[in-house]
């Protein structure tokens, strides 16, 4: 026993263990094992796997490895349990979520225990963060249930849900995906990870004890052969999925052409950058806060610190020297800063990056950790850029250190990355702090704070890190979809067009070889071929035959006119009233082209009239499609911004020639994107007289690069391409799948629908639905206020 002398001598903590005995019991209960939650009730326990607690190595529980024919059961009983639910108004289904917030909050201690025992984090950081967001995110969205009908018109839920989470945060995770789901009117079947059911379980009881209904939450557990037999499910409608970067590609890919609906909040390797006049004791404590957190196996850690020349050596002492004051022990102890690793392979995979590290020249400073599953607080230093440190999610309490001489370096450096989750930015200058985080590539941004997080602010990456919101009305738009029917005829593949010399046999009634538009000028195509456009009765001109090079030349040009996403929206709405005004001075002669391309006067004369129309309403939207200020926390300001995509390719569809080409281009240059378009194979001369009228309208060269050939080919290589962020395909079922399939190189996000889905000429062919899919947003945490 130590004397109160000692104790101020030393100022140690003593260990103030909490209280397991509730979940103990729980879990004894259980010890026959845990079957799957499907349909309102537990199965029997089978084909059993160990629960671990990774601090002591003990098992805690028994959990059923689920099988194909579980998630079948599964996915059945939330289909059926579907229309009941999604008819409920939303009124009721807010009150199903407000009780299950209650029952959260009465049940938050023992589920703050329960996800410790389980995913070895600290009992302060499961009890204090985890669970007051897990508990907020279901009153935030009861609130979204209520409102939905007013806030959301028009749409309907997606329909059954298979959402596969990571084991870092299991019931927080949980609760991102289950609440706007079940909110929107889905219903779900969701996969826990294998490390991690625990809480799952557990929720499934309390949700069966607030009276959810069955089947409208189900709960299937096992490792990723369930996950993946969750993602080849028949009746699933929306697949979302949390973890790492290389299982998103693979969900991607399983799901191309399946029609599935799909959200993918993936890996990072975020920035964290500390300005030269930055209060350098807040950053410390924000770089503790951002990846000494949950051991740092969090998927938006600031994991490589970017810190200004002048004040490097200064930072690298105070960080010294609070590692030295981090506790890694015991997660159940209040006072333990640092916790277990997950599972002996996440420390293997720790420890195996950071050797590969140290071999490559990297320098440790590394705290203290007791034997077992833990890992001590780590800062690396003299790390190379190319460094696997510096390159790779390590998920473990790992840092780099990297000085930068300007800001414009700072920036170079935290783009330079395959990812796009988060940023961290701590600098004393607003202007400089706002300036950079426009120019971070991420989806979330920090300003003088790390890893703040709440139900009302979108979550979620760009590039490697995924697509698709979490959180706020962003993250609602996931998880509901206008009605679309099958279409009747649906668009099927077009023959391959065939090759002629280009300015060659062209009989009297061409008059002449439409060549390729690209950086603003005309062109001629690379292969030095054109192919033949048939009107209803006879030729009606040569189209040039693009091919790969041309495509490339094209994603160059739209990449040098990257001023278009920086001009303000007045300007951009400019160009497109002249747009529309020069389309409007040359209508008859677009209707003339359009009949001659077979339509008759009077569907000419409207397609014109439609396209005239659509192009005025996006130009009044390039001001008027705002972000927001999301009411999150509090002594913060969260913004919402819409931020263009980049570099858009668009592929066409068959139907409505120019109407189809305007209805997708419009909306995504409208708000800052820069586009490669390949108009309907069959018809493109009505989107190739279209660049005479682009010309004349101030559009910047590089802006609207438009390529004619064969659409299905031509689309390969944009969704091959790394330099290009995002594809909208509507063409033939075949194209979807391989779109889709081929997208999964650089994770880029995808639109692909059978182009006969639409009526292009009523309300499915224009509107906000366009404008979403056409930005991403990015939120912005400004400190403001108390
Ligand atoms: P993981 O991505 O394999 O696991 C996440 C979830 O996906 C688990 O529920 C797993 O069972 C499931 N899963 C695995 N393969 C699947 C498949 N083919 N189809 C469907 N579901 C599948 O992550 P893992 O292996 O546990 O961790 C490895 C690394 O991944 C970590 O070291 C970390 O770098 C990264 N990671 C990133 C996360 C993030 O939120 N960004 C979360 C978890 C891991």
């Amino acid at each position: 026993m130590s004397t109160i002398k000692e104790i101020l001598a030393t100022m140690d903590y003593g260990p103030a263990p909490e209280d397991s005995t509730i979940p103990r019991d729980w879990l004894a209960r259980h010890e026959a094992g845990f079957g799957h939650f499907i349909d309102g009730a537990f199965t029997p326990p089978a084909d059993c796997f160990d629960v671990i607690n990774p601090a002591t190595g003990a098992r805690l529980a028994r959990a059923s490895q689920g099988s194909e024919a579980d998630v079948a059961h599964a996915v059945h009983a939330a289909r059926r349990a579907l229309p009941k639910w999604a008819a409920l108004t939303g009124h009721d289904r807010a009150r199903h979520l407000y009780a299950l917030a209650r029952h959260l909050q009465q049940h938050a201690r023992f589920l703050a225990v329960l996800e410790t025992l389980n995913n070895g984090k600290p009992i302060r950081e499961s009890r204090d963060s985890d669970l007051p967001l897990v508990i907020r995110h279901f009153y935030h969205h009861a609130g979204w249930a209520a409102v939905l009908q007013d806030e959301f018109p028009g749409l309907q839920p997606q329909g059954v849900c298979g959402q596969v989470i990571p084991w870092n945060f299991p019931l927080l995770m949980l609760a991102w995906k289950v609440a706007p789901a079940l909110a929107a009117g889905n219903t779900v079947v969701l996969k826990p990870a294998e490390y991690t059911p625990l809480t799952a379980l557990a929720f499934a009881e309390i949700a069966r004890e607030a009276g959810l209904p069955p089947g409208v939450l189900n709960i299937v557990t096992g490792d990723g052969r369930t996950g993946e037999a969750l993602v080849a499910a028949q009746g699933v409608d929306k697949l979302a999925f949390t973890g790492s970067t290389d299982v998103g590609r693979a969900i991607r890919r399983a799901s191309a052409g399946s029609g599935k609906a799909l959200t993918l909040e993936l890996g990072g390797k975020s920035p964290f950058i500390v300005c030269a006049d930055a209060d350098l004791d807040a950053a410390v404590e924000g770089v503790v806060e951002s990846v000494w957190f949950n051991q740092g196996e969090v998927c938006c850690a600031g994991a490589r610190i970017l810190v200004a020349e002048a004040v490097e050596q200064r930072f690298a002492t105070l960080l010294r020297r609070r590692i030295a004051t981090l506790r890694t022990g015991d997660p159940l102890d209040k006072c333990t800063d640092i916790g277990a690793i997950v599972h002996p392979r996440q420390l293997e995979r720790i420890r195996r990056i950071v050797d590969q590290g140290v071999a490559e020249g990297a320098l440790l400073h590394q705290g203290t950790a007791p034997d077992g599953c833990f890992y001590p607080p780590t800062l690396a230093t003299n790390v190379a850029p190319a460094s696997v440190l510096a390159t790779e999610e390590i998920f473990g309490p790992v840092v780099t250190l990297t000085p930068f001489r300007t800001p414009a370096d700072a920036v170079a450096l935290a783009n330079a990355t395959r990812y796009g989750l988060a940023a961290s930015i701590w600098t004393e200058n607003v202007n400089l702090a706002l300036d950079l985080a426009n120019r971070v590539r991420a989806g979330v941004v920090w300003i003088n704070s790390a890893n703040v997080l709440d139900a009302a602010a979108a979550f979620g990456g760009c590039r490697e890190s995924g697509f698709g919101r979490e959180g706020g009305r962003a993250g609602m738009t996931a998880y509901l979809a206008a009605p679309l029917p099958r279409p009747k005829r649906p668009e099927t593949a077009a023959t391959a067009p065939v090759a002629l010399p280009a300015g060659g046999p062209a009989g009297a009634a061409l008059d002449r070889t439409a060549k390729l538009y690209i950086g603003g000028r005309q062109v001629r195509p690379d292969s030095g071929y054109s192919y033949q456009i048939d009107g209803p009765r006879r030729p009606v001109g040569l189209a040039a035959l693009g091919n790969r090079k041309d495509i490339r030349n094209a994603v160059e040009a739209a990449h040098k006119a990257a001023g278009w996403s920086a001009q303000s929206a007045h300007n951009r709405a400019q160009v497109l009233f002249y747009i529309a005004e020069n389309l409007s001075a040359r209508a008859p002669e677009f209707e003339e082209r359009l009949q001659g391309l077979g339509l008759s006067r009077s569907a000419a004369r409207a397609e014109v009239e439609t396209s005239l129309r659509r192009i005025f309403w996006y130009a009044g939207q390039c001001d008027k499609f705002d972000g927001a200020l999301q009411q999150a926390r509090a002594g913060h300001m969260t913004l919402a911004i819409n931020e263009p995509l980049g570099v858009l390719g668009i592929a066409c569809p068959t139907a409505h020639p120019l109407l189809g080409f305007v209805s997708l281009v419009m909306p995504a240059i409208a708000l800052g994107n820069r586009v490669v378009a390949l108009p309907a194979q069959g018809q493109p001369l009505a989107a190739t007289d279209f660049y005479q009228i682009l010309d004349t309208s101030d559009l910047p060269g590089g802006v609207v690069n438009i390529v004619t050939g064969d659409r299905d080919q031509l689309v390969q290589t944009l969704a091959d391409h790394d330099d290009v962020d995002a594809v909208w395909y509507f063409g033939t079922d075949d194209g979807v799948r391989m779109v889709e399939e081929r997208s999964c190189g650089n994770l880029k996000q995808t639109w692909c629908e059978n182009g006969a889905a639409r009526d292009w000429a009523g309300p499915e062919g224009q509107g906000r639905a366009f404008l979403q899919r056409a930005t991403q947003v990015k939120t912005v945490w400004i400190p403001y206020g108390e």
